[in-house]
């Protein structure tokens, strides 16, 4: 684990020089920059986003990761990567609290950046963030959901606090000048919609039949086909014992386990923290969202 700026971060795929680098990126004005906290439809947006400024061509998404087309700030090969991309605008993302990068973000041409934040119900992404850390060695494993859940809710987690994170990113005093707020579950139950609201946002308007392009490329199903964005050998749970990953293996395999963002059973739905939450730990969850969301106006979709 690397301790930073007061927040967790995963070591192997952080490093302090590499926490550093991020902080202090020097950002072009034309640069997208997608913020989420883990689980909240990250690698999704990332999709979309490629799909957009390639109006529908599904031709980069299968043949890039995910990581590579839109590189994480953080992470120890970014800088590596960033000298190989030349994509225009250049696409990054980050997991990195509000409080880390304003500063980056703050004055021109950091200000000119187009933040997108994603967000996703925090019950459903307890659940998609419980079964990460089982499948992704990089994480620490937890032997019982409701032990996860109250790290979860106390913000004892690697990326911090997810009450903090989103609070710190969609404050008005705090927030970058240009940001649009996306839901996961806006994108589910709306995927044409929200192509569109991204693309006029990102002054990339679609015609109708690129439009349906995106949508097909960025279903759930398609995602889960796609070996650019699936899951790869390298994570703990897949395919069995012999594929294990193991730490000492190379940075290589970990930027591969990274991009793992389908769980093996995890469906990618609304509400499928009903199946693993008891009612005790939905009345504690609820008691502790009311009482650390008091002051922040934002609607959550709990269920479709
Ligand atoms: P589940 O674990 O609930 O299945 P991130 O990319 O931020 O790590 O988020 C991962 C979550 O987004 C996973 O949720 C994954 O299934 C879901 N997801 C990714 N692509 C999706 C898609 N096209 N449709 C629905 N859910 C998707």
């Amino acid at each position: 684990m690397e301790s930073f700026g007061g927040v967790l971060f995963p070591g192997g795929l952080h490093t302090q020089e590499s926490l550093k680098l991020a902080v202090d990126f020097p950002f072009q004005e034309t640069d997208v920059l997608i913020v989420s906290y883990p689980k909240s439809g990250t690698t999704w947006m990332q999709e979309i986003i490629t799909l957009i400024l390639g109006r529908g061509d599904p031709h980069l998404s299968h043949t890039v990761p995910n990581w590579a087309r839109a590189p994480w700030l953080e992470h120890h090969y970014f800088a590596e990567l960033q000298e190989a991309s030349s994509s225009q605008p250049r696409v990054f993302t980050t997991h990195l609290p509000n409080h880390l990068l304003v500063p980056a973000l703050q004055e021109p041409p950091g200000s000119n950046v187009k933040v997108i934040y994603v967000s996703r119900n925090p019950k459903d992404v307890a659940v998609s963030f419980y079964h990460f850390h089982k499948l992704a060695a990089f994480l620490p494993e937890f032997s019982t959901f409701e032990e996860f859940l109250h790290h979860f809710l106390d913000g004892r987690l690697c990326y911090g606090s997810w009450f903090d994170h989103i609070k710190g990113w969609t404050d008005q005093r705090r927030a970058p000048s240009n940001l649009l707020l996306v839901t996961y579950e806006e994108m589910s139950l709306d995927l044409s919609g929200t192509i569109q609201k991204v693309s006029s946002y990102l002054r990339r308007p679609l015609v109708e039949d690129e439009v349906n392009s995106c949508v097909k490329h960025c279903s759930f199903s398609s995602m889960k086909v796609n070996k650019m964005v699936e899951l790869q050998p390298g994570c703990k749970r897949h395919n069995g014992p012999q594929q294990r990953f193991l730490h000492e293996e190379s940075s290589a395999q970990i930027k591969i386990c990274f991009a793992a963002s389908f769980s093996c059973n995890n469906p990618g739905k609304v509400g499928d923290w009903k199946t693993m939450f008891t009612e005790e730990q939905d009345e504690y969850f609820n008691s502790v969202f009311k009482s650390k969301m008091d002051d922040c106006a934002l609607d959550f979709v709990w269920e479709e």
